[in-house]
């Protein structure tokens, strides 16, 4: 069946409008284009973390798109370089040091997890400064 024939097909049986196909894949077990996109993949800005001394009760905003030139911090870039993706804001309730993530991938952000240690960013292309 020609793609775009399939494609057509997806409306149809996610509206139940060709009977009891609603809910199965098309046959010959080909889907639709997916609805869903994937986030985009912020930059590393750095392959290590960023120690930071952090102040109870002030609010931060962690870059997360990693073009900020005000590492670990958000300075707006994302608004053109990363439309997709916003700062992480957070505020300390008690003062204290920290390592803020600078590679983008940890799964604790903004806090260093230790995945910058990984070899997909230890060998990663830094994105060069205009
Ligand atoms: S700098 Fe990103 S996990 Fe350590």
């Amino acid at each position: 069946m020609p793609l775009l024939r399939a494609a057509a097909l997806v409306p149809l049986l996610r509206a139940g409008g060709s009977g009891g196909l609603r809910g199965r894949a098309p046959p010959g077990g080909l889907r639709g284009p997916s609805l869903c996109s994937a986030p985009p993949q912020p930059a590393i800005a750095a392959k290590q973390p960023f120690p930071v001394e952090l102040k109870a009760g002030k609010k931060y905003a962690w870059c997360a798109c990693g073009h900020s030139r005000s590492q670990p911090f958000c300075d707006g870039a994302h608004k053109k370089a990363a439309p997709g993706v916003s700062p992480l804001r957070f505020t300390p309730e008690e003062d204290k040091a920290a390592w803020l993530c600078g590679c983008k991938r940890t799964r604790s952000p903004p806090y260093c997890d230790g995945t910058h240690a990984t070899e997909a960013v230890q060998s990663a292309q830094l994105p060069t400064q205009p």
